[in-house]
């Protein structure tokens, strides 16, 4: 197996495996099926994609995408990764998401988020053994087939950002108690 970046080209064969993803209704609240034309407009020159090739033929990707339009953002992406449905619990996965977290690092991205449903076990995995962290839980954040369903937040600082650990994070200095 080897992981490169996603051109253009690979358009139909990410459409086809993230097809599969949305059909599965365990990864994402998006029930449209997309076209090859649909993942095209992906590719902005800014948010790199890869996908993992086993014997020549393409069994997972992972893409980044905008994470809000304000310029505050712009070093923010969002982060997804799918995994063919007989080429899942092999590695793809992972190989996918590692690459993926490279190549936004040269892009100069700082920060990678996504959410998961609590219940996608694979997915939190894979996040986990790199080195993403589960921020909370947003209750209730979206309908899927009319049921709400919650989303675990995940995040990983990239390059320089992920030494700078935010003072909002490290551990509050222990006061002596009053007496
Ligand atoms: C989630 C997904 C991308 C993971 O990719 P994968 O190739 O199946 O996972 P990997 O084989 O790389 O596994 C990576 C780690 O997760 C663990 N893992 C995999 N499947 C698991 C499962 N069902 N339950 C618990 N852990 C699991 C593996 O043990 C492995 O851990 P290790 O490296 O410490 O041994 C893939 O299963 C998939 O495409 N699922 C459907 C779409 C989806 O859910 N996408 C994510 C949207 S947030």
């Amino acid at each position: 197996m080897r992981a490169r970046l996603a051109t253009p080209a690979d358009a139909a064969e990410i459409s086809r495996i993230y097809n599969q993803g949305i059909e599965d209704r365990i990864a994402t609240f998006e029930t449209r099926r997309r076209s090859a034309e649909d993942v095209r407009c992906w590719f902005d020159g800014v948010h790199p994609a890869v996908v993992v090739e086993d014997a020549g033929r393409i069994v997972g990707f992972a893409s980044t995408s905008p994470y809000r339009p304000r310029e505050c953002y712009a070093r923010v992406a969002e982060f997804s990764m799918y995994v063919a449905r007989d080429a899942r619990g092999r590695g793809v996965g992972r190989l996918a998401l590692g690459e993926l977290c490279l190549a936004a690092e040269r892009a100069g991205l700082a920060k990678l988020v996504s959410r998961i449903f609590p219940e996608n076990h694979a997915s939190r995995a894979v996040c986990r053994a790199l080195g993403f962290r589960e921020v909370g839980v947003y209750a209730k954040h979206g309908q899927l087939d009319g049921d709400w369903k919650d989303c675990v937040i995940v995040e990983r600082l990239l390059g320089g950002s992920s030494s700078d650990t935010s003072p909002n994070l490290r551990r509050p200095s222990r006061r002596s108690k009053r007496r």
